[in-house]
C-alpha cells in the first residue's frame, strides 16, 4: 500500500460508492458498451486461469473499475492496481480497501513496475488509458508487461483502436457518437469529462486531491494518441507475445489480447 493513498482514502469511505457510480456514468457517456468490453476481458481471464483465482494487475486502473468487477467475479482474486492520479487512486483505495494492493506508479517511466508485489501475473488488464502514452513509450511498455506475466499469462488492452479496413465508416461512427453525446450533455443526461472533474474538485475531500492532479496533468488530459488496431497487434507481436488478436470490438474501440 502507498501510505498517502490510504490516508487520503479514509474520509472517502462513506462517499466512494456514489463517486464510483458517477465515474461509471461519465465513462459510459463515451462508451455505452463499456460493461460489454469489461465482461469480455474477464471472460478471457477466466479462460486462462481455468477456474482458479487469478492474480491480476489493473494498469492505469483509475477508480478501480476493472478491479471491482474482477473481484465481484473472482472473489479470491489477488489484485494489484496502479495509477498516477491522486484523486482516482484515493477513490480506488476507499472502494477496494484490503481486497487489493493500490500503488502510485507513472507508466511514462521505465521503473514504474519496481514496487509491484509480483512478477508472475496471470493477467494484466487495462481500459481507456494507454492512449495517454506516446508511441515509443507504449512500445516499451508492451515489452515490460510481457515480462510481468507468467508463461501463458494474458494482456488485454481496451481503448480507441480504429479498424484499419474501415477508415471512412469509423470517421462517420465517431462523428455520430460525438453528436449523440453532445445532445445528452446538453440535456443533463450525463456529465462530461470536464464537468465530472469540476464536480470532484468542488467536493471538500476530493478537492485537494484534484488540485494535486492538476499539477500532474496540467492540461487535464492526455495527448490522445490512438493508432489503428494493426499498430497494437504488430507491436505486441514484436514484443514477443505468442498469440495476439482482437478479443472484442465496438465501433472505433477494441480490446486487443496478447498471450505470453
Ligand atoms: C479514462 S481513465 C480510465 C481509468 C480506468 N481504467 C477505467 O476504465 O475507468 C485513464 C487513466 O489512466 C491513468 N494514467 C494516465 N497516464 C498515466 C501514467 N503515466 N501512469 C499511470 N496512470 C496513468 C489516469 O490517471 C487515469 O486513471
Amino acid at each position: 500500500m502507498t501510505p498517502y493513498i490510504t490516508e487520503a482514502a479514509d474520509p472517502l469511505v462513506g462517499t466512494a460508492t456514489a463517486w464510483q457510480e458517477s465515474w461509471d456514468r461519465q465513462q459510459e457517456a463515451f462508451m455505452p458498451d463499456r460493461e460489454a468490453r469489461l465482461a469480455a476481458m474477464l471472460d478471457a481471464v477466466d479462460a486462462v486461469v481455468d477456474g482458479d483465482a487469478p492474480r491480476l494487475l489493473d494498469l492505469a486502473g483509475g477508480t478501480g473499475t476493472i478491479s471491482l468487477r474482477a473481484l465481484a467475479r473472482f472473489p479470491r482474486a489477488e489484485v494489484t492496481l496502479v495509477d498516477l492520479d491522486p484523486a482516482l487512486l484515493a477513490l480506488a483505495e476507499a472502494s477496494l480497501r484490503d481486497r487489493a494492493t493500490v500503488l502510485v506508479a507513472d507508466l511514462g517511466r521505465p521503473d514504474w513496475a519496481d514496487r509491484l508485489p509480483h512478477r508472475d501475473y496471470d493477467a494484466v488488464l487495462t481500459a481507456t488509458a494507454l492512449h495517454w502514452l506516446p508511441a515509443d513509450r507504449l512500445t516499451a511498455l508492451y515489452g515490460e508487461i510481457r515480462g510481468l506475466l507468467r508463461p501463458g499469462g494474458l494482456l488485454v488492452n481496451a481503448d480507441r483502436m480504429p479498424d484499419d479496413a474501415l477508415p471512412g465508416l469509423t470517421d462517420r461512427l465517431t462523428t455520430r457518437a460525438r453528436e449523440r453525446r453532445a445532445t445528452r450533455y446538453a440535456a443533463g443526461a450525463a456529465l462530461s469529462w470536464p464537468d465530472w472533474w469540476e464536480r470532484a474538485g468542488a467536493d471538500p475531500v476530493l478537492g485537494p486531491l484534484v488540485a494535486q492532479r492538476h499539477e500532474i496533468y496540467p492540461t487535464g488530459h492526455s495527448p490522445e494518441w490512438n493508432p489503428p488496431v494493426s499498430w497494437h497487434l504488430d507491436t505486441l507481436a514484436a514484443a514477443g507475445f505468442t498469440e495476439v488478436g482482437t478479443l472484442w470490438r465496438g465501433g472505433a474501440d477494441a480490446a486487443v489480447a496478447a498471450v505470453r
